[in-house]
């Protein structure tokens, strides 16, 4: 029998059949053995989630929290997600805004899947999060990349965004912090996304999972200028150190949440009424947390700049916030892929290929900088001996 598979398939395969992660897991395999590997390429803080976080849990499983739950999420985790909108966007938003799933990325997905389908076109802006094209194009749509090049730190060309605008437009996906750049979207930036989107009538989905850990504990907000188009998605796991938890939300207008509880209840169920109340827990300790992961991440950001500073063919870019650091290796006559393979053959550093990312960040490298700052400090002389080894 020849054996088929949908379509979807292909629409979520690696583009090129290359995996991304393929030197991380090798480096994680080695340090398993325990080599001398540092890995600086995933996003995961190496701390541990609030204690009342967990003792939550922990009481909410003794107290027997292990049935079903409402699907679009309890009522309390639900009103105070909406509470987090009002504060960071000053936007009124209630309990029927929000829909409570398992992380930023299910949002990216469910958004995806009630926005879009065969036909339609959804732009996002190159460089992007890794899981944005089989997101996106698990949906049926066709993906459109609009460039934030590096020339302009990696903010939008808003030109260029509106010239992909076609009748087959639907959506604008985005991430403010941006993962890999870092890059916030300015008040400008978001004047103009907001104004093309109003004027062709097309949804935003605005990826806000590191703006807790922005300055300020928030960002410029387009859910505050288009409140019926905007679809805000976030989570607990940055914010927190809540990445293994998979807790997170959906925020949009309450007909577009109505859609998203139908899909969750055939996708999802809802999430664990147990994880809820953690998620809980940690709303109620949110400003404390998210102050000091921003600093957690502000002081190892500047640490990781410093160790790169003057290395004359890697050049860091400063991003304004979240946890990476892009290099620019192109001067180095490598190409990213062979930059990194080399880098962690011979000094055993794991970073991520900008490739991954998009078109305008091929020939940089992603750094993670939530790590100790010893551990950055000799990644940086690693990467230096490296730069120096290669010449030019
Ligand atoms: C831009 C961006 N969006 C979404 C995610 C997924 O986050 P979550 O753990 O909330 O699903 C990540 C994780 O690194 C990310 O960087």
């Amino acid at each position: 029998m020849k054996r088929r598979f949908a379509p979807i398939v292909d629409w979520i395969a690696h583009e090129g059949g290359v995996d991304p992660w393929a030197i991380h897991w090798e480096a994680r395999q080695a340090k398993d053995k325990g080599e001398d590997v540092i890995i600086l390429s995933v996003g995961d803080p190496p701390i541990d989630t609030p204690v009342p976080v967990v003792d939550r849990a922990v009481a909410a499983l003794r107290g027997g929290d292990t049935h079903y739950t409402e699907i679009l999420g309890k009522t309390p985790l639900r009103e105070r997600i909406a509470a987090v909108h009002v504060a960071r966007t000053g936007m009124s938003c209630s309990a029927d805004n929000v829909a409570v799933l398992a992380g930023t990325q299910n949002g990216l997905f469910v958004a995806s899947l009630c926005l879009a389908s065969h036909g339609d076109e959804i732009i996002t802006i190159d460089p992007m999060y890794t899981t944005y094209p089989a997101s996106i194009q698990a949906s049926g749509a066709k993906l459109v990349r609009v460039p934030a090049h590096a020339s302009a730190g990696f903010h939008p060309d808003l030109k260029a965004l509106e010239a992909a605008v076609t009748s087959r437009t639907r959506a604008i996906f985005l991430a403010t912090p941006s993962n890999p750049s870092g890059v916030v979207l300015s008040e400008k930036d978001c004047d103009g996304i907001a104004d093309i989107a109003r004027r062709h009538g097309l949804w935003i989905v605005s990826d806000e999972v590191y703006a807790g850990i922005a300055d300020g504990n928030r960002v410029p907000s387009l859910a505050a200028r288009l409140p019926n188009q905007v679809v805000t998605v976030g989570s607990l796991s940055k914010s927190h150190a809540m990445t293994g938890w998979r807790v997170g939300w959906l925020i949009g207008p309450p007909d577009l949440v109505k859609l998203v509880e139908e899909l969750a209840l055939c996708m999802l169920y809802g999430i664990p009424g147990f994880i809820q109340e953690a998620a809980i827990a940690a709303l109620d300790l949110r400003e404390d947390t998210e102050r000091s992961m921003h600093e957690y991440c502000r002081v190892r950001r500047d640490v990781l700049y410093r160790a790169l500073a003057d290395i004359p063919t890697v050049t860091p870019h400063w991003p304004d916030a979240g946890m990476f650091m892009l290099l620019d290796v192109r001067k180095t006559g490598l190409g990213s892929a062979g930059f990194l393979r080399g880098l962690f053959e011979s000094e055993k550093v794991s970073l991520l290929d900008g490739a991954a990312f998009g078109r305008e960040t091929d020939g940089f490298v992603r750094a993670c900088f939530a790590a100790e700052p010893a551990e950055l400090e000799e990644a940086g002389r690693r990467i230096r001996r490296y730069a120096a080894s290669l010449g030019g």
